[in-house]
């Protein structure tokens, strides 16, 4: 179990659910996020550490990592789960935007993975958890952006894993599907589907806590895995579904 663990986007939603969940366990949180007075609050209430950084910003997640380095002297698990979402038809998204959006969901968990990484293999132990979305297994109609990001992270999580057999470091994964969190109102556009049903954030942190002990993939709600699978053996057929019951979120 570790011991000392960094939470990126601590402040909000699965992030403060990962964090309140780490802190029960035992474990030292750093916790990450913008909102100082949400992590104030939090860290009073879980002992933890708060840290605040915009990871939109060049340069701020390798800071980031030196600043929990000089706190805790390791960290043992990284929760990379930071981000957002922008929900709309493509033209309309700005240049600055999409670039905001692929800093804070695509190159600030590179970089901070690649700036704590080395401290983890010197000790050769060491938990890194991303947190994915079905976005970017599937493709959402609206989200392009935000789905390229999210595959950007799977296609890097995935190549670190084989990058990383036989080390004492491990890489787990939780694609989550709808959760019940501020994320919807922030991109935008509320969710007003029925299918898939939203879930908790505590549920998607429990699999947050189970890809770090358990390294894997973890789909939250399970039954995701299907489409996914579908669309994989399947892909003209998953297309033609997806058309036809809406690839929107
Ligand atoms: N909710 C869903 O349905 C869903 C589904 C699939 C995947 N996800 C993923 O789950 C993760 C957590 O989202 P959530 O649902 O918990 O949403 P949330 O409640 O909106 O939380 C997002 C967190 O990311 C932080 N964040 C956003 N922009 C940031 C920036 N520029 N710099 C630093 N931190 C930043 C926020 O910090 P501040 O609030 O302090 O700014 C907040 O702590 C995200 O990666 C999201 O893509 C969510």
């Amino acid at each position: 179990m570790a011991r000392t663990a960094l939470v990126t986007g601590a402040s909000s939603g699965i992030g403060a659910a990962t964090a309140r969940q780490l802190a029960r366990s035992g474990v030292h949180v750093l916790l990450h996020g913008r909102n100082e007075d949400r992590l104030a609050a939090l860290a009073k209430e879980t002992g933890g550490t708060a840290l605040a950084a915009d990871l939109a910003n060049p340069g701020a997640a390798a800071e980031l990592a030196e600043r929990a380095l000089a706190i805790t002297g390791s960290v043992d698990l990284l929760v990379n789960n930071a981000g957002l979402g922008w929900a709309g038809p493509l033209p309309e998204l700005s240049a600055e935007r999409l670039r905001h959006l692929v800093a804070v969901n695509l190159t600030a968990p590179l970089d901070l993975t690649r700036a704590l990484l080395p401290a983890m293999l010197e000790r050769d132990r060491g938990q890194i958890v991303f947190v994915s979305s079905i976005a970017g297994r599937t493709g959402v109609a609206g989200e392009a952006v935000y789905a390229a990001a999210k595959s950007g992270v799977d296609a890097f999580a995935d190549s670190l894993r084989f990058e990383l057999h036989g080390t004492g470091v491990t890489v787990g994964i939780v694609v989550p599907g709808v959760v019940r969190t501020e994320f919807f109102e922030r991109r935008g556009r509320p969710y007003t589907r029925g299918t898939p049903r939203p879930v908790s954030a505590e549920r998607v942190a429990a699999a947050v806590l189970r890809a770090a002990a358990h390294p894997g993939d973890y789909y939250v709600p399970r039954w995701l895995r299907v489409p996914v699978a579908l669309r994989g053996a399947a892909p003209g057929l998953y297309r033609a579904l997806a058309a036809r019951f809406g690839a929107e979120s």
